[in-house]
C-alpha cells in the first residue's frame, strides 16, 4: 500500500439486523479513518467477517467462510471477525486460525482503526470488553439500504431466555438518549429516506431514563417526513398500553408488529423463561390487535426445545392457527454453550428426528395459514414502498405499510417512491400487483 493509494475494507454480514446495523457503523468509522469499502475480499487490505453466534449453524457457516478467505486474502491483508461469535470465543478464535489478526466484539468497535494498524505491525488482539456507555453516536454509519433505514436505539439484553446466547454475545441493556434517536431520524430524512426501522433485541423495554418506547415512537414518528416506522423486536412484556396506544396514534408507525411467541405451551414457555404464558401472549396479541385493527403479525417460533413433548408442540400449532400469524420464522432449537438450556436434563432433550420432523408440520401450518389468507386479500388496493429491483428483471420488489411483499412492473428510477397497487396473484406468501396511481394524487388505501 503505497501513500497515495487508500486503503481498502471488505465487510461480510451474518444474522440479524443489529448486525447489519453494525456494520454500517464499522463501515463508516473506517470510511472516515480512510478506508474505501470494496465488493470483494481479493481487494480489500482489510477482511471483516461480522458473525452471529445464534445457532450452531450460523457459527458452522463463518467457520466455513473463514477457511475460504484464507486463500482469498491478500498476502498482506488483515483478516478479522467481529460480532457474536468474535465476543463468545473471544481468543479461541486467534488460536485455532491463525490467519485470522483481530477478534473484536460489538462493544469494541470504536478501536478498529488502530486494532488494524497494530495488526500490520504484527499485534494480534482480541477485544471483548463490554462498554455500557457505547452507542457509537459520533459514528456516521454508511447505510446498504438507499430506502429505508436501520437505526439501534438499544444494544443488549436483560432477558435471561434458557435457550439464548445474546445476553452473553451483547451484554445488558442499555438504550440510546431519545434526542440522539431523533437527530438520526432527521439525518436520514435528509437524505431522502422516509421509512425507519428501530432495533433492539427487546426494542420495546427502551427507556434512556427520561423516556420510554411511548415517546420514542410518537418522537421519531412525529420527524417531519417520516412516511413509515417500524421497529424489531419487542417482547410480549413490554407491550404496555402505553406503548400500544402511541402505536395507534401515530400514524406513522406500521400496521405490522414481530412478535416473537417461541412457543404456544405454557409448560415450555416456563421453561424457556419467556416471562409469559400462551394465554399471556393471546392477550397481548388481542390488545394490539383492538388498538390496531388489521394489524398483521410475524412471529419467531422454536421447536424441539428440551422436554417439549408431542403435546406441547401441537399448543405450538394450534396457537399458530388461533392467532392466525402472516408469516413465522422457525427454528429447531440448538444448544448454545453456557445457556441454561443446555443443562437441562440429557434424557429430555428431543431428538434431531422428532425436531425436523416438528419443524415440517409447523411450517405447513404457517404456510397454509398465509395462503389463505393472502388469497383473501385479493383485489384489495394498498400503498406500498417500491424498495428495490425484483430477481426477475423488469420487476421491482414493493412492500406494504403490513409488510406484504408485492412484486410490480416497473423501472428501476420508481425505487424509493410510493404507490398504490392492487393485489392481483399471490403465491401463497408474496403478492404480484398492478400499480393504480402514483402517490402524489389522491389519499391512500392502507
Ligand atoms: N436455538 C434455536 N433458535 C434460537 N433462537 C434464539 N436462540 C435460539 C436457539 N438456541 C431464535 C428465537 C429468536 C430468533 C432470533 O432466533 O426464535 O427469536
Ligand atoms: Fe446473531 Fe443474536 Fe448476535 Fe444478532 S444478536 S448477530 S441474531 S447472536
Amino acid at each position: 500500500m503505497t501513500e497515495a493509494i487508500r486503503p481498502t475494507v471488505y465487510i461480510e454480514t451474518y444474522g440479524c439486523q443489529m448486525n447489519v446495523s453494525d456494520s454500517e457503523l464499522i463501515l463508516g468509522k473506517l470510511a472516515a479513518s480512510g478506508y474505501d469499502e470494496v465488493k470483494a475480499p481479493e481487494a480489500a487490505d482489510v477482511i471483516l467477517v461480522n458473525t452471529c453466534a445464534i445457532r450452531e449453524h450460523a457459527e458452522q457457516r463463518v467457520i466455513g467462510r473463514l477457511g475460504e478467505m484464507k486463500s482469498r486474502m491478500k498476502n498482506d491483508a488483515i483478516l478479522g471477525v467481529t460480532g457474536c461469535m468474535a465476543q463468545r470465543l473471544g481468543p479461541q478464535i486467534l488460536k485455532s486460525a491463525k490467519h485470522v489478526s483481530l477478534v473484536v466484539g460489538p462493544d469494541g468497535y470504536r478501536s478498529l482503526p488502530l486494532l488494524v494498524e497494530n495488526a500490520r505491525a504484527g499485534l494480534r488482539a482480541s477485544v471483548t470488553d463490554f462498554d455500557l456507555e457505547e452507542h457509537y453516536e459520533d459514528f456516521k454509519p454508511r447505510r446498504f439500504d438507499k430506502v429505508k433505514a436501520w437505526i439501534p436505539v438499544q444494544r443488549g439484553c436483560d432477558y435471561r431466555c434458557t435457550y439464548c446466547i445474546v445476553p452473553t454475545t451483547r451484554g445488558p441493556e442499555r438504550s440510546r438518549q431519545l434526542e440522539q434517536v431523533v437527530r438520526e431520524t432527521r439525518e436520514i430524512v435528509a437524505e431522502g429516506m422516509s421509512e425507519v426501522v428501530l432495533l433492539g433485541q427487546t426494542v420495546n423495554s427502551y427507556t434512556d431514563g427520561r423516556h420510554d418506547f411511548a415517546d420514542l415512537l410518537r418522537a421519531v414518528g412525529a420527524v417531519d417526513g417520516i412516511k413509515r416506522l417500524r421497529f424489531t423486536s419487542p417482547h410480549p412484556n413490554d407491550f404496555s398500553n402505553r406503548v400500544i396506544e402511541a402505536m395507534a396514534e401515530t400514524s406513522a408507525v406500521c400496521e405490522h408488529v414481530h412478535l416473537p411467541m417461541q412457543s404456544g405451551s405454557t409448560r415450555t414457555l416456563k421453561r424457556m423463561l419467556r416471562r409469559y404464558s400462551r394465554e399471556g401472549y393471546f392477550e397481548c396479541v388481542d390488545r394490539l390487535r383492538s388498538a390496531m385493527p388489521g394489524i398483521s403479525m410475524t412471529t419467531d417460533i422454536i421447536v424441539g426445545f428440551p422436554g417439549e413433548t408431542e403435546q406441547d408442540f401441537e399448543e405450538t400449532l394450534t396457537a399458530v392457527d388461533a392467532i392466525g400469524f402472516d408469516d413465522a420464522y422457525t427454528f429447531k432449537f440448538s444448544p448454545r454453550e453456557g445457556t441454561p438450556a443446555t443443562k437441562m436434563p440429557e434424557n429430555e432433550f428431543v431428538s434431531d428426528g422428532v425436531a425436523s420432523e416438528r419443524l415440517a408440520r409447523l411450517i405447513s401450518t404457517v404456510r397454509s395459514g398465509m395462503r389463505e389468507r393472502n388469497l383473501g386479500s385479493l383485489g384489495q388496493r394498498r400503498e406500498v414502498l417500491i424498495e428495490k429491483e425484483a430477481r426477475r428483471g423488469g420487476l421491482l420488489q414493493a412492500r406494504t405499510r403490513d409488510f406484504k411483499t408485492v412484486i410490480v412492473p416497473g423501472e428501476a428510477n420508481l425505487i424509493g417512491t410510493y404507490a398504490t397497487v392492487e393485489l392481483t396473484g399471490t403465491t401463497g406468501s408474496t403478492f404480484t400487483g398492478a400499480i393504480v396511481r402514483e402517490r402524489a394524487a389522491l389519499p391512500m388505501a392502507r
